[in-house]
């Protein structure tokens, strides 16, 4: 168990984020935005704002910024992001509130600010379209994202899903929804742009810094290579930093047109509208079962929102095809296109809210049934994915259920809701299982021994705040036999790349696929760098080793030795007066894997709701996670607590209020959109069963970023109906919806 090795620099102070880099000849940006979800921008008035003092350039679509755009659409590097960026030339449509028409420049940050006030616009406003209840009953199928928008899978006989749920013994049927969740990292999207003879340099917080540097080159229509990231503190993201927003762009297209460093930092409410949240979700679960409990069939569909300005909507039905066994299955997904802010992905994207209808519906189903939940979900084990039919490469659910049920003692758990109270509060246990997708990327590592006895390792990908950069020198120092101590890590800097092309590497910390990517990378650095420095060391006419054969030379713990003769990297460097031996690993994952991989996880949850105030608290939780072998158990644990903390904070905090008439986001504040505190956070028991999946990859372990997030929801509303004998389907679950 390693503490994290930036640990000190994080808690002092000393780690640097975008807006902390301080820059000569620095000048700030501060953007207007619109009051209208939906019309054109018919005149700007700047006249005021650019008298007024320090302000050096007002950008709007009558005086735009030159740079590429709006980029193209659809799949690709910019999946995730906008699909159109403001401020260029003719560009005058407001297709949503919030959006960006102007960007002030000015000597400081708060010149910026008050011109920004004085830019007036005039609108020719239309009828924004923002009511998604108005919207479901229109709702498309839309164009496949990461997998089709509908699958079936039926037995022969039936016609459809619908059949198959009428011949089971006993159906269960809900619909459950939740409101659009919008990230909110510690620092708002902030870039620092500083141009310097063709070559920019963006500060700025990103999950890939390569594939930052990628989309912001297109932008400003520059090689790749000419624009280096730096994001070496990401300042919190978790799909909210995987791909370029505003910010970025407009601080580079600004500074080379004001010839000055541009720094452009959102504030928390502009954060919601500038950048992507997660789209709101509808969705409809039937459950069909025989009287013991076997699933027959599973019928799921969902209606998300979906931005006319991003392609990205939250397709959560595909979840069901990856849980359960049955034999028949039906996954939908429908969308309604609005005038709202772009989306894009949020921790376990599709899996949160996936989990959460089929959790629930599970829960439904044992209560109809009378049969225990965790009997029920172990009735329904399954050994492989719904379609594709390849089996699990390592999957210990069923023991993550039972051991989890001995460690939250589940077997206190009264079957009958609302049958536990003390004092003044309804008591109760729920629990729900998690499923995530193990992901990961091609991706080349860098390994270095130096003279003065010290490992290098690095990579142009990002520590989003997971505990990455602790990880990478864990698996270094046990590659090579060295002390932790004697290891160095670099990460978030595109300037560390050894592969710039590398499209995994451009991916970066998404899809909990960080650890697993670079860790057997490192692996094959380590290795090949050791192979270069045996070979340094029988080339070189000053080494004890010269003229030996490579197979002579053993390397072992940091130490080379021979013929009796035993020799430190670090002295024998400098006995050969070399500052240091680099090697560059690749590791990929399988192009035609033969098993599903997933991590999984249990969550067991007790709740106390006042039976006065509707009032839901926390009491305890436990998650028992398989996620292959475990790389450092402080900061898995970490990411564990960290995922059901969302979970928590989606089953009873959070949503966006869009108000219908205008699609301002009305809660856009930290005072009002509600995310957990310290305070609504209980003791979370975390326990990994620790198998190693080596079919996945040479390490053996699995993502484990998400996983804590899917079921937990559930877990929580599952306790809660415990608790009270009341189902709540629409999240969050908010005092009024208990009394
Ligand atoms: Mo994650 S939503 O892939 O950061």
């Amino acid at each position: 168990m390693t503490n994290r090795v930036d640990g000190p620099r994080l808690v002092t102070g000393a780690a640097r984020y975008s807006g902390d880099h301080s820059v000569e000849g620095l000048v700030h940006g501060y953007l207007v935005l619109s009051t209208i979800a939906n019309g054109t921008v018919r005149t700007m008035s700047a006249d005021a704002a650019l008298a007024a003092p320090g302000v050096l350039a007002i950008f709007t679509p009558f005086n735009p910024l030159r740079y590429a755009g709006p980029w193209a659409q659809g799949p690709g590097y910019y999946l995730y992001g906008p699909n159109r960026f403001p401020l260029q030339p003719g560009d005058r449509e407001v297709r949503h509130h919030g959006q960006v028409i102007g960007l002030v420049i000015a000597d400081t940050f708060e010149q910026a600010r008050d011109a920004a006030a004085l830019v007036e616009a005039a609108y020719d406003a239309r009828r924004p379209n923002t009511s998604f209840a108005d919207g479901i009953p229109d709702a498309v199928v839309p164009p496949p994202l990461t997998g089709p928008p509908v699958v079936d899978v039926l037995v022969p006989g039936f016609g459809s899903i619908d059949d198959a749920l009428a011949a089971s013994a006993v159906t269960v049927r809900a619909s459950y929804s939740q409101r659009p969740e919008h990230h909110n990292p510690m620092e708002p999207h902030t870039a620092i742009a500083v141009w310097d003879d063709g070559r920019l340099t963006v500060y700025s917080g990103a999950q890939g810094p390569l594939l930052h540097a990628q989309e912001i080159a297109v932008a400003m229509e520059v090689e790749a290579a000419a624009v280096r990231v730096v994001s070496t503190h990401v300042g919190g993201a978790f799909g909210g930093k995987a791909s370029t927003w505003p910010p970025a762009v407009l601080a580079a297209a600004a500074a080379r047109q004001v010839r000055r460093p541009v720094k452009l930092a959102l504030t928390r409410e502009q954060l919601y509208s500038v950048t992507g949240h997660r789209p709101a979700v509808v969705q409809e679960v039937a459950l069909g079962a025989a009287r013991d409990g076997k699933l027959r069939a599973i019928k799921h569909d969902c209606v998300s929102t979906r931005s006319n300005v991003s392609s990205l909507y939250n397709g959560v039905s595909g979840y069901s095809l990856g849980v359960y066994c049955t034999p028949n299955v039906h996954a939908g997904t429908k969308v309604v296109t609005l005038d709202i802010p772009p989306a894009t992905i949020m921790r376990a994207p599709g899996e949160e809210a996936g989990s959460f209808g089929l959790e629930c519906a599970m829960d439904e189903l044992a209560h109809e049934l009378g049969l225990d939940p965790i009997a029920l979900r172990l009735a329904n084990d399954a050994d492989r994915h719904l379609t594709g039919g390849l089996p699990y490469s390592s999957k210990h659910l069923a023991e993550c259920l039972q051991v989890g049920a001995a460690r939250f003692d589940w077997s206190r758990r009264k079957a009958e809701p609302r049958s536990v109270v003390a004092g003044e509060w309804l008591i109760g246990y729920g629990m729900a299982v998690g499923v995530y997708g193990a992901n990961r990327y091609e991706m080349s590592m860098r390994v270095a021994f130096r003279r003065d006895g010290t490992v290098h390792v690095g990579a142009a990908t990002a520590d989003l705040g997971t505990g990455m950069r602790t990880v990478l020198s864990i698996v270094t120092a046990a590659s090579l036999g060295v002390p932790l101590s004697r290891v160095v890590s670099w990460l978030g800097d595109t300037a560390l790349s050894p592969d710039p092309m590398s499209i995994g590497a451009m991916a970066g910390a998404v899809g909990s696929a960080g650890s697993s990517s670079v860790a057997p990378a490192i692996r094959a650095a380590a290795e090949a760098a050791t192979k270069a420095l045996i070979l340094r060391a029988i080339q070189d006419t000053r080494s004890p080793f010269h003229g030996l054969a490579p197979e002579d030379v053993r390397y072992r713990d940091g130490v080379l030795s021979a013929n009796g003769q035993s020799v430190e990297f670090g002295r024998l460097l400098t006995l050969m007066d070399v500052d240091g031996v680099t090697a560059t690993g690749t590791s990929a994952p399988d192009a035609t894997p033969e098993h599903t991989m997933s991590s999984f996880a249990a969550h067991f949850c007790e709740v106390r709701v006042n039976r006065f105030t509707g009032e839901t608290r926390v009491a305890r939780m436990t998650s028992v996670v398989d996620a292959g072998t475990i790389l450092n158990p402080a900061t898995a644990r970490s990411q564990i607590i960290g995922g059901v903390v969302w979970g928590l904070g989606q089953a009873l905090l959070e949503g966006a209020e869009v108000e219908p008439a205008t699609g301002r986001i009305a809660n856009a504040n930290f005072a009002d959109y509600l995310i957990p505190t310290n305070a609504d956070i209980p003791g979370i028991d975390v326990y990994f069963l620790n198998y190693p999946d080596t079919i996945f990859n040479p390490v053996g372990s699995r993502g484990l970023g998400e996983i804590g997030t899917v079921g937990s929801a559930a877990a929580v509303a599952n306790a809660v109906f415990n608790a009270t004998g009341i189902r709540v389907r629409d999240l969050p679950i908010s005092p009024e919806k208990l009394l």
